[in-house]
């Protein structure tokens, strides 16, 4: 599908309801499936990727309901084998948390994944998961992951990389192993994991950047998930960048450990404030209300913040092109290994809309307060974030931009565009 973006609008004005976060809707349904008895999830998220997660606990024979956004599942902790492949679709998150827990079952299962999932790296979770007895097979560490489920045994491992999806995958691993697991990264990656899990009664501990859990029972949950800080993101740059804008975003997660673009739109001076915060299961929410910024700086990004919105990194170039200065994006080569290679693909498409910004090997340098021309195509690579930074950009182009392949922007926000058309006036 494609997408014409024009500047047939004043400047965003108005309230919306950010929909549910992607990274908690998986781990609602998954830990669910894993608990003995009923839980009860309320506004689950209705992107294609937690759908995936959804619809695998149900091939593993978990009694799971969705009437409308409301995901009931019943459980008595048990998985049992699915008799074809399971398949995560786009999603790396299914993918690599459903290989810790699927390495500890008695059966054997086979993960497959869309054509951008199958090339995106593996080793990462395989590595450990073999050191912990685990059976599973891959091609050239990459899915198809053909599992034959073993007993585990705990380890003491240290990731290399800050990855919320390895630690999570350990973590689900060792939930079901002999002794105690302890995982340690680099800088703290997102931490949904460990404050859900924790909720549900696992037996878990934190310190600093490493974190230890013991073979546990897990209890049912209810929870209503809050907003994506993530889809946020691209309204937070909208309303920054387009003259005379003034939103509130709704029941947004305020994670610190998922916020880095709230710190980062702070050093750039950004007019942002925080509204009636709260707390749901452990984790922090609130209303974001942002006003167009005429003033916004440029700044470095590197180093602990880099996993704490390592998602943001392409609609923050979109901020960047309207700051004053150089903005300098270091220490994020994980990008490459996204839905898309999303350091060369953020800088060829910026280009195009006439960004003056340049790739480095671990991320980018964006020269800021140029006028974007448009007037031209631009292309997603299958990338729901690029399609959405792209969207935001279109609407500071002097001309109209046309998106192909727009459709993606279902992995995690099917509203996108309705909840943009909302605010412009
Ligand atoms: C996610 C973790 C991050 C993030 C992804 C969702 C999660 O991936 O990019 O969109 O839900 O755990 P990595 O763990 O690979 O950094």
């Amino acid at each position: 599908m494609q997408k014409l973006v024009s500047q047939n609008f004043k400047s965003l004005q108005g309230e919306i309801t950010i929909p549910a976060d992607k990274s908690m809707s998986h781990r609602a349904v998954i830990f669910a499936s894993l608990a003995n008895g009923k839980s009860v999830i309320r506004n689950f998220s209705d992107g294609q990727d937690p759908y995936s997660s959804l619809k695998i606990c149900k091939q593993l024979g978990i009694d799971i309901t969705l009437d409308n956004s409301t995901v009931t599942v019943n459980s008595n902790g048990i998985l049992h084998a699915y008799d074809n492949s399971l398949d995560c679709g786009n999603s790396g998150t299914t993918m690599r948390l459903m290989a810790g827990i699927l390495a500890g079952q008695n059966f054997n299962s086979v993960l497959i994944g869309d054509l951008s999932l199958s090339k995106r790296p593996m080793r990462r979770v395989i590595e450990p998961l073999l050191s912990m007895g685990a059976d599973i097979q891959s091609t050239d560490d990459h899915a198809p992951l053909v599992i034959s489920g073993k007993k585990l045994h705990a380890i003491n491992y240290s990731s290399k990389i800050a990855s919320a999806q390895v630690k999570s995958c350990i973590l689900l691993a060792g939930l079901n192993a002999e002794g105690k697991t302890i995982f340690t990264e680099p800088y703290t990656s997102r931490n949904h994991t460990e404050i859900l899990l924790e909720h549900m009664g696992a037996n878990i501990e934190t310190d600093k950047t490493s974190v230890c859990i013991e073979k546990s029972e897990l209890a049912p949950v209810d929870i209503e998930i809050f907003g994506d800080i993530s889809s946020a993101a691209f309204f937070i740059a909208a309303a920054l960048v387009v003259p005379n804008s003034d939103i509130i975003l709704r029941n947004v997660g305020l994670n610190p450990t998922r916020a880095g673009i709230l710190e980062v739109a702070k050093q750039m001076g950004a007019n942002i404030e925080i509204l009636n915060q709260r707390e749901i299961c452990g984790e922090i929410v609130g209303d974001i209300r942002i006003k167009y910024t005429e003033e916004l700086k440029g700044c470095e990004i590197s180093g602990a913040i880099i996993p704490r919105l390592i998602d943001e990194i392409p609609i923050i170039a979109v901020i960047a092109t309207q700051a004053k200065g150089k903005t300098i994006i270091k220490d994020a080569s994980d990008l490459r290994n996204k839905e898309s290679d999303r350091i060369s693909t953020v800088v060829t498409e910026l280009k195009k809309l006439g960004v003056d910004i340049e790739e480095t090997p671990d991320g980018m340098i964006v020269n800021g307060q140029t006028e974007l021309k448009g007037g031209c195509e631009v292309e997603t690579y299958h990338d729901h974030r690029l399609a959405m930074s792209l969207y935001v950009a279109g609407l500071i182009t002097k001309k109209e931009i046309l998106i192909n392949d727009f459709e993606w922007v279902n992995i995690s926000f099917p509203t996108f565009e309705n909840l943009f058309e909302k605010i412009k006036s």
